[in-house]
């Protein structure tokens, strides 16, 4: 079992004892162990990688290559040439966008899903200027991924579907090897973003089928700036390059140039090494837990937080009810909030709300000073916004560091800022 007040004694941000942090689907808090084994890169051989014929660019490149080895098994790749190192998920959406994308033509069908992040969208968008069809997979009244949408979506000019694992606004859990299977079947590629999913739950991208996934170092304990495009080798192989550089190409001649292997030929320019051996530390730290562990612990705390939740008049949340298909995250809000409306949002500059409605900016400032960390806005997620009939939501999100304790400073805080805000 996970003891999150044993683990919160890793993180020195949090073993201080006035701050709640429940904001890690943002980004999570660094357990010492990760800080750590920056360091001692930095301290004992700093240095690029594939480049010197010396020692400590030698110990460099084998920390850079073992901390790939690593991250790899942690999905299930057994290949290390399908783990490409990158700044983040959203960046690994626009590697694949703009790869794939040369490969598209006009008509063809992309599905993504309403309650995308952007970084699931915007990327795609982007080919419509070339004729290419978005079409959006919708939602049903708790959240859950609509099936018969899904497939009344999918169909012969079908190409691409990429959809979240782990919604970042409802915490829906989107059965993605189905969703493969379903793909698959209509000979299209399927693609995961599982920003939400890989620092949560134990999975295996053999298993899923998946043919790319994205997920992001600073979600899962690891340093920011570096994460992780999964794909098949043999999908990876057929894709152009996505920037040029150094280290990305074989040969280099003034009329031209070829590419290096996988995983490098999508690496161009130095890499992120320290971020790469941070991530791998963060992958031991988690795999030292047991991701079987963390998903269960996450699970309990969401049916806890879903009971205290009944508990407050006006407070609706969104996203099954069903723990096991929920992640660590919870978005609500108190009071009804009025609908986005950019217009009217630009013109009067100032929240439209009534005393019985708390704006979820509100919120959040009156929970930082019980020293509460939440997200408040529209999460990177506007569409999803407008399909919940929503300007805002707060989002609170837990990790292996929160325990029931913090999810009742929560609705203390929340009853507290009810009072407050209603004289
Ligand atoms: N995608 C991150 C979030 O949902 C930043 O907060």
């Amino acid at each position: 079992m996970l003891d999150p007040v044993r683990v919160a004694k890793d993180f020195p941000i949090l073993s201080k004892g006035d701050l709640t942090y429940l904001d890690s689907a943002a980004t999570t808090q660094k357990p010492v162990q990760v800080v750590d084994a920056i360091e001692d890169y930095y301290y004992s051989c700093n240095s690029n990688v594939h480049r010197g014929i010396y020692r400590i660019s030698e110990e460099a490149t084998e920390r850079y290559e073992k901390a790939r080895e690593n991250i790899s098994q942690f999905v299930g790749s057994r290949d290390p040439a399908g783990t490409v190192f990158v700044r983040n998920t959203t960046e690994a959406i626009n590697l694949l966008s703009y790869t794939l994308g040369r490969q598209l033509k006009a008509g063809d069908e992309i599905v993504l899903s309403v309650m995308e992040h952007h970084s699931n969208m915007v990327p795609w968008q982007f080919l419509r200027e070339k004729g290419v069809v978005i079409r959006y997979a919708d939602i049903d009244s708790e959240g859950r991924l609509d099936p018969e949408d899904l497939k009344s979506k999918i169909g012969r000019k079908t190409r691409i579907v990429s959809l979240t694992h782990v919604s970042n606004v409802l915490g829906t859990v989107n059965p993605v090897s189905e969703l493969a299977k379903m793909a698959h079947e209509a000979s299209s590629l399927f693609i995961v973003d599982g920003a939400q999913s890989v620092p949560h739950m134990p999975l295996d991208v053999k298993s899923i089928d998946c043919d790319f996934m994205a997920f992001s170092g600073h979600k899962m304990l690891g340093p920011a700036g570096i994460g992780v495009l999964y794909g098949k080798p043999e999908l990876l192989m057929r894709l152009p390059p996505f920037m040029g550089g150094g280290d990305m190409i074989r040969e280099v001649r003034l009329d031209g140039a070829t590419w290096n292997d996988l995983p490098y030929k999508f690496e161009a320019g130095t890499p992120n090494i320290e971020g790469a051996i941070g991530l791998s530390a963060a992958v031991d730290y988690l795999r030292n837990l047991g991701m079987d562990n963390v998903r269960r612990h996450e699970m309990e705390l969401m049916d806890y937080v879903m009971k205290r939740a009944g508990e407050i008049e006006d407070l609706t949340y969104y996203g099954p009810r069903d723990p096991k298909v929920h992640g660590g995250v919870f978005s609500f809000n108190i009071g009804q909030i009025p609908a986005f409306d950019l217009e009217s949002e630009l013109n009067s500059r100032h929240l439209k709300i009534s005393s019985q409605e708390l704006h979820p900016h509100d919120i959040s400032s009156y929970l930082d000073q019980s020293g509460i960390a939440v997200r408040a806005g529209h999460h990177c997620a506007m569409p999803l916004m407008t399909r919940l009939g929503v300007q805002a939501t707060s989002r609170a999100s837990f990790y292996v560091y929160n325990s029931r304790d913090d999810a009742d400073k929560l609705f203390i805080a929340l009853e507290n800022a009810k009072k407050a805000f209603a004289r």
